[in-house]
């Protein structure tokens, strides 16, 4: 009888934790129809957020870059990449016939933890020296580089207000930085100042994003490509919009026909995206609520956040985990990594999903059963973020009339010829964690349809945001 009613006691609190799976399932649900919505609601928030300023949480920011590099591009350029806790210098020369980049040289150096949260005059002195340094060590042999001044491509991948493509002011930090001066200050001025005082002939070309890298660098490449998405720690889009539709920016003297935007997508928001409570939770906690809503549902930052806070919502519930470990209420204590790796495990027993559980959880034996709920756990999530981010690419294509319906402004699909479409793409998400970019790529053939989807190739490109950066330099060059 004791043993009868172990059994029974057993099977209750197995069915309590599954309970909580079915529920979350339900609210991340993401069927077409809903995709279909969320699409129809970034291109809508695209419209608004292009028509004025502030007039939609779509940033829908101003690059002033008008002309893409094209391969005409000669000579030695310079990048800097900062990202949240390093930074790179590349050096990339060109030789204008087409071909591809001819070589490049890269150093990384990590950024003092101090300096994130110092004044502009450190931060870009630190990083001032460390460019002589990097720009010095070429050994000046190279005719090209003793007679001519410097050009330098400067990735800055936070909101920017843009007032030419080589200046711009600091709207707000994102990630880990919090340099509170440098927030209302043209950061490129403040970096050509610090690199004028180490003495350094080296002029700040241009400011880029590094989704507008990506998209430099996706273009040279393959001249179709009119769009680049960054989907890794966190996310972004931009693409390339007639300048006739940018009505915010009306009045700017330019005969270009075309703008790169920013989108700054990762703050989209709409009721359609299924939102939980974690979700909810994990704004209210985070560092920023009520910003970057779609990047905190799609991003590898909070992916693996968003699992421990259902596992911790299992544990409460039931004790399929056994005692409560307290690791389970330790934010980001799972990375996205780590939910790959379960989610992936392809070993009979899911060892390396027992692993994960005993070693950062420090839940010693789970049976294979609660190890199968978890890999569903990170199914649920990941499918999420992967379907939500197609929407959100399938939003872009038809707010520019490439998702074979004409546009938002209405068109039959039968007048259309859909022409090939190209999305440059890159970051950690889609390149490392194959599930991720399965679930994105089905999406994208479910939302579009088997016709038109054939003609959307996205287009991993490497280093966008290094090498595309000083493609910009160059294409943007005073030479
Ligand atoms: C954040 C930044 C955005 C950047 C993205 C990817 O969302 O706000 O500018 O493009 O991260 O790095």
């Amino acid at each position: 009888a004791v043993a009868v009613g172990w059994r029974v006691r057993k099977r209750r609190e197995w069915k309590k934790a599954v309970r909580v799976v079915r529920e979350v399932e339900e609210e991340c649900e993401t069927s077409v129809e809903r995709l279909r919505q969320v699409v129809d609601a970034m291109a809508v928030e695209m419209h608004a957020g292009l028509a004025s300023e502030g007039g939609s949480k779509l940033k829908m920011l101003l690059t002033h870059v008008h002309n893409l590099p094209n391969g005409s591009e000669r000579g030695t350029y310079y990048a800097l990449d900062l990202e949240d806790t390093y930074f790179r210098v590349l050096r990339v020369h060109l030789d204008g016939q087409q071909s591809p980049i001819l070589e490049h040289e890269v150093e990384q150096q990590t950024i003092p933890q101090h300096l994130l949260t110092s004044t502009s005059k450190d931060f870009f002195d630190f990083i001032a020296s460390s460019l002589k340094e990097f720009v010095e060590k070429e050994g000046d042999d190279s005719e090209l580089s003793v007679a001519r001044r410097k050009e330098l491509g400067f990735t800055f991948s936070f909101p920017i207000k843009q007032i030419s493509v080589c200046s711009g002011i600091l709207i707000a930090w994102t990630k880990g930085f919090s340099i509170v001066d440098m927030v209302g200050k043209d950061v490129p001025a403040c970096l050509q100042e610090a690199l004028v005082q180490k003495g350094l002939d080296l002029r700040v070309a241009a400011l880029v994003n590094d989704t507008v890298g990506t998209l430099a660098l996706g273009y040279y490449h393959d001249a179709d490509t009119v769009a680049a998405i960054v989907i890794g720690t966190s996310t972004n889009a931009c693409y390339l919009e007639r300048t006739d539709a940018i009505i915010k920016c009306q009045g700017l003297l330019t005969t270009s026909r075309s703008m790169v935007v920013n989108m700054e997508w990762g703050n989209f928001w709409s009721s359609h995206l299924p939102r939980t409570t974690y979700d909810i939770d994990l704004n209210a906690e985070s560092p920023n609520p009520n910003d970057q809503g779609f990047e905190k549902m799609i991003s590898g930052m909070y992916l693996g956040d968003i699992v421990r806070r259902i596992i911790l919502k299992m544990s409460l519930e039931s004790d399929i985990f056994g005692d409560i470990s307290s690791k389970f209420s330790m934010p980001f204590i799972l990375s996205t990594p780590m939910i790959a790796a379960m989610h992936e495990d392809d070993s009979p027993n899911l060892r390396e999903v027992a692993r994960i559980l005993k070693d950062i959880l420090e839940i010693p034996v789970v049976p294979l059963k609660v190890r199968k709920l978890m890999v569903k756990v990170c199914e649920i999530v990941t499918r999420r973020a992967a379907r939500l981010a197609a929407a959100g690419i399938v939003g872009i294509l038809k707010k520019i009339g490439r998702d074979g319906s004409g546009g938002i402004t209405g068109g039959r699909r039968s007048d259309m010829k859909m022409r090939r479409t190209v999305v440059a793409i890159e970051g950690d998400l889609y390149s490392n964690y194959t599930l991720f970019r399965e679930y994105l790529h089905e999406a994208l053939h479910e939302i579009l349809g088997e016709d038109i989807a054939k003609h959307v190739i996205l287009k991993v490109t490497e280093d966008g945001s290094g090498i595309g950066t000083a493609l910009l330099a160059a294409s943007h060059s005073s030479k």
